[in-house]
């Protein structure tokens, strides 16, 4: 299960991302917002976080206008590990070194192509763990200092 949330920023990608992980055959759940009307984004990050911190969803995905504002609230979630991506080496590279956990994405950045490319990379990629996991560890670590 994937928690999907978005701001007015990026009310219009996360549309496109839901209709792509129905056809994917992905399940979901929507945390708004569920139009293009302005909105915070914070509020929505903490409660599409949520559900991955508590367990009912696997990872999450969140859309703002340029992915940053909702990645800095996404990070504040004890126990997230988001990622702002907008090229697929880094949508990669974060799911194998960092076992990131939340992808955000900019709606007035990225492409509806090129995020779908980044939504598939990022939900297929295993964490490689090892020297890895050390490190997750220590951020862990800073977060709970
Ligand atoms: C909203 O206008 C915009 O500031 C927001 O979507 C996001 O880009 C913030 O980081």
């Amino acid at each position: 299960m994937i928690a999907l949330g978005a701001d007015h920023g990026g009310y219009e990608l996360k549309e496109a991302i839901k209709k792509h992980l129905e056809e994917s055959g992905v399940p979901y759940i929507d945390c708004g917002t569920s139009s293009p009307e302005s909105v915070d984004y914070a509020p929505i990050a903490k409660k599409t976080c949520e559900k991955v911190v508590s367990g009912e969803c696997e990872k999450a995905i969140l859309c703002c206008g340029t992915g940053i504002g909702i990645s800095m609230a996404a990070n504040k979630v004890k126990g997230i590990r988001a990622a702002c991506c907008s090229d697929y080496f880094s949508a990669k590279l974060t799911r194998q070194h960092n076992d990131a956990n939340a992808l955000c994405m900019g709606g007035r950045v990225v492409g509806v192509g090129l995020a779908l490319e980044l939504v598939d990379v990022f939900l297929n990629t295993e964490f490689e763990g090892g020297r890895h996991q050390r490190r997750i560890d220590q951020i862990a670590e800073i977060e709970n200092s």
